[in-house]
């Protein structure tokens, strides 16, 4: 018997696989980001200190290293590394996919990164150790390769919403896979907020420096307002871009949820808006306990919701639009030699072609019937929907109940919309009656 290439389910009850990223994920993207744009902003203040001989700044840019060194690099690539484990528990396929296509670029990533870790230590050890000349072209290297960083992995990120070429899935070569119409305004939007988020992380040092340095402290404040300010709005410029390339399924599901997205954002920008102005103008009301507080903000509130909506997005695919999230193949890439895996599975089922079930649950019995259903129902929906009655990702048992009252209802429902893939964010989950008829069964005993 034919078996497909899965892997084992890795189920986190209640908050479901997706929320282990998406918290890993957010923790990474505020130290990842901010290192970069702290790359950029380096090169802006170094390029300040030399052509004005200002040896504060050096100052500044010292105790922001220090500071950087820990947020960044060690938080940064603590939570790196966690969020591709992460990623590769909850999407072993969807990972894989993105190995296939991308080893290289990533092991180029890679140096790019190596340099970027050596360049921020070798930044601040060599502040006053060796002419600013070359401290300067020292930073400019260091932003090069931080920005380097970024170009590499977004290409890489932006396909797992798809290719944004349909060339790609015919010659299945890498470019094709890179250069999809998101991947710029993705690198922008990203860009904008690495600008901002080196600004808000600013105003934490330049607020903590007033004590010893009240003018500098006041000044710097001032200047990561203006920083801050401008990231948010190339942030918020490339986004609108960024919207109008994603596709169609991507706008589907956002139009579910665009009113309360929206309205998260507005007040979002509003705030944050707020706060930069008065970064810039009343400096002195900036206190670190203030600034502190506003990248708790930024992160709870901003990058939390976006990356969950991120994923969200995607759905119901995980990666290049032909790996559904639940780790099903879901459509031909002849560019790679890789079949649909939907209409094996519509003939033979799952318990037949899963090399993860055990071999006394492979046929239903009476006896048995409920425990295959559970297996099924982990293996085809766990991972978009938690399976615990009040769990706090989409949990199904609530979902159900809104459309279907018994076990006959549900699985129509399963049969005839999941099973035909006409539900746009979910994916086609074609299985023989027998299996739709045990799912349905263990549903309806949770759902009640
Ligand atoms: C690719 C992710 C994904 C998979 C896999 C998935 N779903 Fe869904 N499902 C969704 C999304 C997204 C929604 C919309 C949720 C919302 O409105 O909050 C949804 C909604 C639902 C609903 C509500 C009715 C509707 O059409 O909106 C039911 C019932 C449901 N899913 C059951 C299932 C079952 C049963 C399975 C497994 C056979 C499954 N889902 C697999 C993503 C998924």
């Amino acid at each position: 018997m034919e078996m497909l290439g899965l892997y084992p389910v890795f189920y986190v009850p209640n908050y479901g696989s997706a929320w282990l990223m998406g918290l890993t994920g957010t923790i990474h993207i505020l130290a990842s980001h901010t290192s970069v744009g702290a790359g950029m902003l380096f090169a802006f203040l170094a390029h300040k200190a030399y052509k004005e001989d200002r040896a504060d700044l050096y100052d500044y840019m010292k105790r922001y290293g220090m500071f950087l060194l820990i947020f960044s690099y060690v938080i940064g690539s603590i939570t790196g590394p966690g969020i591709w484990y992460t990623a590769t528990a909850a999407s072993p396929r969807g990972i894989s996919a993105l190995i296939h296509n991308f080893v290289w670029v990533w092991a180029t990533e890679w140096v790019f990164f190596i340099y970027e870790v050596i360049g921020v230590f070798a930044l601040i050890y060599f502040i006053n150790r060796i002419d600013r000349k070359t401290h300067l072209k020292l930073t400019y290297t260091f932003a090069i390769a931080s920005v380097g960083t970024l170009a590499l992995i977004i290409g890489i990120i932006s396909f797992m919403m798809w290719p944004g070429t349909d060339g790609f899935y015919t010659t299945g070569s890498a470019s094709d896979a890179f250069f999809g119409i998101n991947t710029f305004p993705h690198m922008f939007l990203r860009l904008g907020f690495m600008i901002m988020m080196s600004g808000i992380i600013g105003m934490i040092i330049s607020s903590a420096m007033r004590k010893e340095n009240a003018a500098l402290s006041k000044e710097l404040t001032q200047k990561m307002g203006v920083v801050s300010l401008l990231g948010g709005f190339i942030t918020l410029f490339f986004f609108m871009w960024y919207m109008g390339t994603l596709p169609t399924n991507a706008h589907t599901v956002l139009d579910l949820t665009i009113n309360s997205i929206l309205l998260n954002r507005i007040i979002l920008a509003i705030l944050f808006s707020l706060y930069f102005f008065v970064a810039i103008f009343r400096p002195q009301w900036i206190t670190r306990t203030l600034a502190i507080t506003m990248l708790f903000v930024i992160g709870i509130v901003g990058v939390w919701p976006g990356e969950k909506l991120r994923e969200s997005m995607r759905k119901p695919w995980v990666a290049g639009q032909y790996i559904y999230s639940n780790n099903i193949i879901g459509r031909d890439v002849p560019g790679k030699g890789i079949k649909n895996e939907v209409p094996l599975l519509a003939e033979k089922g799952l318990l037949k072609v899963d090399p993860w079930v055990p071999e006394r649950l492979r046929t239903i019995t009476p006896e048995n019937k409920l425990e295959v259903g559970k297996m099924l129902v982990v293996r085809a929906c766990s991972n978009c929907h938690s399976l615990e009655k009040y769990g706090a990702y989409r949990p199904m048992m609530g979902l159900v109940n809104k459309i279907a009252q018994d076990e006959a209802g549900i699985k129509s429902y399963i049969k005839n919309v999941i099973g035909t893939g006409s539900s746009p964010y979910m994916p086609k989950i074609a299985l023989p009656d027998e299996e739709y008829d045990a799912m349905a069964a263990w549903i309806a005993t949770q759902a009640k």
